[in-house]
């Protein structure tokens, strides 16, 4: 590391330039990747003569905006990075009077210009800009399915035509419901698939399933609905949903077949969020004599149902379980997305509505964002009646199964004698391993240190300690549908290993 010199202000600054405004031959400024400053430079300075004075510019500005060029940092002389970029020092100068305005740079009393430090705080540290999946750190997290399976090209063509086909009307504000042709086709789909009732006059294109339960949560709380149940355990997300929209949620325990009847009466909720297909995160699939009972109640408070069918279109061993709102679309509000089937960066979902909550969920809609990016529901429109999401789905579907047996005989290897549950469905599946792996909180601790990042069942749950023996005994949430098979077979071995 060169040494470090102090700006203007006594300050120390991040890279070492020792020449002075006037040029005086000196060491190499180097931004703090070790990149030297004029390299950063260099091809803006190669622009063509009309746009390099501005090419120079934007190109300094943004090493100094993403933190290459560090505050306090001093920049070479004009006259030095004019006869390293080969441009003329009226360029350079001009540069820096410029970005000095700005506030980019500061001059100090005498001579010398530094790197400011008013960007700072608007930088985002690169941590925290990370990528959450792909890494090893993302280990067996729960909620991504292989992003590498996304139908690029198929994709890419849909999209071609798409836009030459489109009209321009329908480039305006869309139907905050949905384009006409997408809640068509979702809603033929939807009903061949998961056997809902499905109106594609009720059906709301949404961002995901998450603008779903926050539509619905503040559509509920307008109508005076300040509590709601989810199952715990369940998924944190639902609970947040709820609480921004002025909502308190309340947990309510499950059994084998679901959300436990006694204490979904005692609570006094009228509202509750459920995922019956593949409960998140146990696995589990709902009854069907409990999804009767849990209309039953519904009905009986004249009351509401959220069901989320997260991740419904996966099931392995026989054929999907048809979704609840089948049984009773006004009392079942229905939601789901392409985040598990696509990706979900795509951010598209979908929300059937009963008739008596649909004008004001569609308001909300309109009101929250003037409906959803037309292009992108004309994508999926096409995708859907072409058979690509079809076709898509079974490709997917036939990789998860794999993933799902891998897992669950690395597991029955390196972990003897544990039980796995909840793999008839689903993108991932609950390990209960034998209890001298315990107590939880050590084995979690080891399995971190080795780099491996796994969720327990408890970490879903809402603070409640559970059965007793229960924290003794390792529960895992497993996510495998994202990690190849050899990822999951040195997954699994890592963690035996490291306890
Ligand atoms: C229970 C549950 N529902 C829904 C989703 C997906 O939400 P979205 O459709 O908004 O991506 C997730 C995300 O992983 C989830 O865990």
């Amino acid at each position: 590391m060169t040494p470090v010199p102090t700006g203007p202000d006594g300050r120390p600054g991040s890279a070492a330039h020792t020449g002075d405004a006037t040029g005086s031959g000196a060491t190499t400024v180097t931004a703090v990747d070790g990149t030297a400053a004029w390299e950063l430079l260099l091809p803006a300075a190669s622009a063509p003569a009309r746009t390099r004075g501005r090419a120079l510019q934007a190109a300094l500005r943004e090493a100094v905006r993403s933190g290459r060029l560090a505050p306090g940092t001093r920049l070479p002389s004009s006259r030095d990075l004019a006869a390293d970029l080969g441009v003329s020092r009226g360029l350079i100068t001009e540069a820096y009077e410029q970005l000095t305005a700005e506030g980019y740079l500061r001059s100090g009393r005498g001579a010398g210009t530094w790197v400011g430090d008013a960007v700072r705080a608007a930088r985002p540290r690169a941590r925290d800009l990370a990528p959450r999946s792909g890494s090893d750190r993302a280990g067996f997290v729960p909620g991504t399915p292989d992003l590498s399976l996304f139908p690029r090209s198929a994709w890419g063509a849909a999209q071609r035509s798409v836009l030459a086909e489109l009209p321009h009307e329908a480039l305006g504000y869309p139907d905050p419901r949905g384009l006409p042709r997408l809640r068509t086709a979702l809603a033929e789909l939807l009903t061949r698939r998961r056997g809902v009732v499905a109106d594609p006059e009720r059906l709301v294109v949404v961002s995901g399933v998450a603008q779903a339960t926050a539509l619905l949560a503040s559509v509920l709380h307008a109508r005076g609905v300040r509590t709601a149940g989810v199952e715990s355990p369940g998924s944190p997300q639902h609970d947040a949903l709820y609480a921004s929209a002025g909502v308190a949620t309340v947990p309510l325990p499950l059994d084998d077949e679901g959300l436990a009847l006694g204490p979904l009466h005692a609570s006094g909720v009228r509202a509750v969020v459920t995922t019956p297909a593949h409960q998140f995160p146990t696995g589990i699939a709902y009854s069907a004599r409990r999804r009767a009972a849990l209309l039953d109640w519904a009905r009986s408070v004249d009351g509401l149902v959220l069901e989320d069918d997260y991740d419904g279109d996966f099931r392995y061993d026989r054929a999907p379980v048809g979704a609840l709102q089948g049984l009773d679309p006004e009392r079942v509000a229905y939601t789901g997305s392409v985040s598990k089937s696509l990706a979900p960066g795509l951010r598209l979902g979908w929300l059937l509505v009963p008739e008596w909550l649909a004008d004001d969920v569609v308001e909300r809609k309109r009101t929250t964002d003037l409906g959803h990016p037309a292009l992108d529901q004309a994508l999926l429109a096409r995708f859907v009646e072409r058979g690509e999401y079809d076709r898509q789905l079974r490709l997917c579907q036939r990789a998860y199964r794999e993933r799902r047996d891998v897992l669950v005989a690395a597991l029955a290897e390196h972990f003897p004698g544990s039980r796995v549950s909840g793999i008839a469905a689903g993108l991932h599946a609950i390990a209960t391993l034998p209890e001298r792996y315990g107590p939880e909180e050590r084995f979690l601790a080891r399995v971190a240190e080795a780099g491996v990042a796994v969720r327990s069942l408890a970490q879903y749950g809402h603070g409640a300690s559970g059965a007793e023996g229960a924290k003794r005994m390792v529960r895992l949430v497993l996510g495998y549908a994202h990690l190849t098979p050899g990822r999951i077979r040195a997954g699994v071995e890592r963690m035996a290993k490291a306890v």
